[in-house]
């Protein structure tokens, strides 16, 4: 079987600002301040698992001609829909961006509602453990959505939970991120960090998580990971997040877009 679908992806980089980088956070955080528009991507799949026909195009021609209408809601969160599908999880109450949100993304500062809010961009994706509770709820008093950042399959010296991943489960250095090692993805105690930050991220008031580094098994991560295992895992986190009623970005996990479409809300 063929499955066509649809799914708003952020794509291209409208501004990239200096970060002013406060004492312990990791590097990545420090070049990362970046506005995406949403384009539409068809993905097409068969053969889910084996990876076999399966592309994805991302068509921007298509994100200004079939803009939902601003008043539209939760029934165009796929965007527009290619080929109406009876598999598509629809129903979910999850938050999810149409074809005309703005991401804007910054994990290099705390978010300052005086100075980081941008003219049009409703959707921030900012650091799940650096940004309080506080900071999340007054955003949501002026309408904005607070995405949570973390990373799922790295793990990152300094953060609060780095202790309950264990050493086994940790392998290579992340190409140019010395701080960051990849992460056997099957290891159990991996997956309840995993949910765990999860639940911090509902707790705190976003509305979306943005699951980082989920493509492991394309990478020299010093694990056997399988594009099987990639894709479990991956589900496993899209599962957790719409069972805490968040909705799940996939980040560049690109080859695999075509069988996570049914899964994640948004691309970046
Ligand atoms: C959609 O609704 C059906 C029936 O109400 C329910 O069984 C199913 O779990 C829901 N799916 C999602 C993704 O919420
Ligand atoms: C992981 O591999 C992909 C290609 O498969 C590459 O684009 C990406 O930059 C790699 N990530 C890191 C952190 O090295």
């Amino acid at each position: 079987m063929v499955l066509i679908k649809s799914l708003v992806v952020f794509i291209g980089i409208a501004s990239v600002q200096a970060a002013c980088v406060p004492k312990g956070y990791k590097q990545r955080s420090s070049r990362t301040s970046k506005t995406y528009n949403a384009v539409q991507a068809t993905a097409v799949a068969s053969n889910a698992y084996t990876g076999k026909s399966s592309s994805a195009t991302i068509d921007r021609s298509t994100a200004t001609a079939s803009q939902p209408s601003a008043t539209a809601s939760s029934t165009s969160d796929y965007g527009p829909p290619q080929t109406p599908s009876s598999t598509t999880p629809a129903n979910g109450s999850w938050w999810k961006p149409t074809l005309d949100t703005k991401l804007h993304y910054q994990l290099g500062k705390d978010f300052d509602l005086a100075t980081d809010v941008k003219d049009g961009v409703t959707a921030y994706g900012i650091d799940g453990y650096v940004t309080t509770a506080e900071v999340v709820s007054s955003m949501r008093t002026k309408g904005l959505d607070a995405i949570c950042y973390f990373s799922a399959g790295s793990s990152e010296k300094g953060r609060p939970d780095d202790g309950d991943i264990p050493s086994e489960a940790k392998g290579n250095v992340l190409d140019g991120w010395p701080d960051e090692n990849w992460l056997d993805i099957r290891n159990t105690a991996v997956r309840n960090v995993m949910i765990e930050r999860m639940k911090i991220c509902k707790q705190k008031g976003f509305v979306a998580v943005d699951p980082d580094n989920v493509d492991g098994y394309s990478n020299k991560s010093g694990f056997d990971l399988t594009a099987a295992d990639q894709l479990e895992y991956n589900k496993f986190l899209s599962d957790t997040a719409h069972g805490l009623g968040l909705g799940v970005g996939l980040k560049n996990s690109v080859a695999q877009i075509a069988d996570l479409v049914d899964s994640f809300d948004f691309a970046i």
